[in-house]
């Protein structure tokens, strides 16, 4: 059968059709709201090149949070700059680390959102870089004796999930195995498992405050050519005990977002970067795009490719529309 039996348009025609016969659909179930804080009271300081996006003291985070949970979306990122950097990121450890207290300050105001810690060192190291440097590079296996301190501190505090995101070999083993020993054995790890060393951070990093202060992260994050490389990666992280798997960023990247998905039954989490907002946005902010329509477009590509859960500058202002 074809045309002019077959007419695709049939099912085009009203809105209600429209809405019958939609494959993928995006709800505030979907989402994921990073957060950044920073110590102090009251503070509110925009990231210029993340619209509507600031670095915020605990007080303020409550604040925001509450906002996010009144719209449904179940879960936070949460990313610290601490007061004190050193070359090892050792206030990422600390109980009274900025990111300890704001799960803390979570945990006690906004008992319904799910917490999920950032699991890193280059918001924390004076050099900028995801871990400890040895003769002018990352050393992998002095960086995993770190992040288990870090993790462990952060379940203490009283997260809900834990979400390496440093690249570095052998880190949902190690995370996992010190997670156990300190007996939270119930603490799933989503792990930053596809994550390539991209321009779309550029944003970030000055929201986190995290850009490295030599060289780049190139002998560690993955290079945007490779996507076998991104399976390996990924079964790597399985075969470790990852709970979740994260491709990173996601718009350039979704075929791996539909490769993981045939690959493995993991949930599958899709990181809309900062990058990918600040386009969006600065297009927006010309009246050459259609702001709304185009982030709707964005996220729901992220899910039509297969991710189950999205992170999102934008997460809480979609699922205020979508409510
Ligand atoms: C660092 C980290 C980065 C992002 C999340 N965690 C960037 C980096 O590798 O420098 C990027 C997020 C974004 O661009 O929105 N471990
Ligand atoms: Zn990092």
């Amino acid at each position: 059968m074809d045309f002019p039996a077959v007419r695709m348009r049939r099912l085009r025609r009203t809105e209600a059709l429209r809405r019958m016969v939609r494959e993928t659909h995006l709800r505030p179930d979907h989402l994921i709201q990073p957060f950044f804080a920073v110590p102090g009271q009251n503070v509110r300081k925009a990231v210029s090149s993340m619209p509507g996006v600031f670095q915020l003291s605990v007080d303020q985070l409550i604040t925001e949070a509450k906002k996010t949970r009144d719209v449904g979306v179940p879960a936070v990122i949460l990313f610290g700059i601490p007061d004190r950097k050193d070359p090892e990121g050792s206030s990422s450890w600390n109980e009274q680390g900025i990111v300890q207290k704001a799960v803390r300050a979570l945990k006690k105001n906004v008992p319904e959102l799910c917490v999920i810690t950032d699991v890193c060192f280059c918001e924390y190291t004076d050099h900028g870089h995801c871990g400890v440097i040895h003769d002018g590079e990352v050393d992998n296996d002095a960086t995993l004796e770190n992040l288990a301190r870090q993790v462990i501190s952060f379940a203490e505090a009283g997260a809900d999930v834990l979400a390496p995101s440093g690249m570095m070999d052998g880190m949902v083993g190690t995370i996992r195995e010190a997670l156990d020993e300190a007996e939270f054995e119930h603490l799933p790890i989503l792990s930053y498992a596809v994550k390539f060393s991209s321009a779309y951070y550029g944003p970030f990093r000055e929201a986190a405050e995290s850009a490295p202060a030599f060289g780049d992260r190139r002998a560690y994050q993955m290079d945007p050519a490779n996507g076998r490389e991104a399976l390996r990666e990924a079964a790597l992280d399985v075969s470790e005990g990852a709970d979740m798997l994260m491709v990173k960023p996601a718009l350039a990247y979704l075929d791996l977002i539909r490769d993981l998905r045939e690959h493995f039954e993991h949930p599958i989490a899709a990181y809309n970067v900062s990058g990918e907002m600040a386009m969006v946005e600065a297009a927006a902010a010309n009246g050459w795009i259609d702001r709304k329509r185009v982030i709707l477009e964005t996220l729901v590509s992220m899910r039509r490719a297969g991710a189950d859960v999205i992170l999102s500058y934008w997460a809480t202002e979609v699922a205020g529309w979508l409510k």
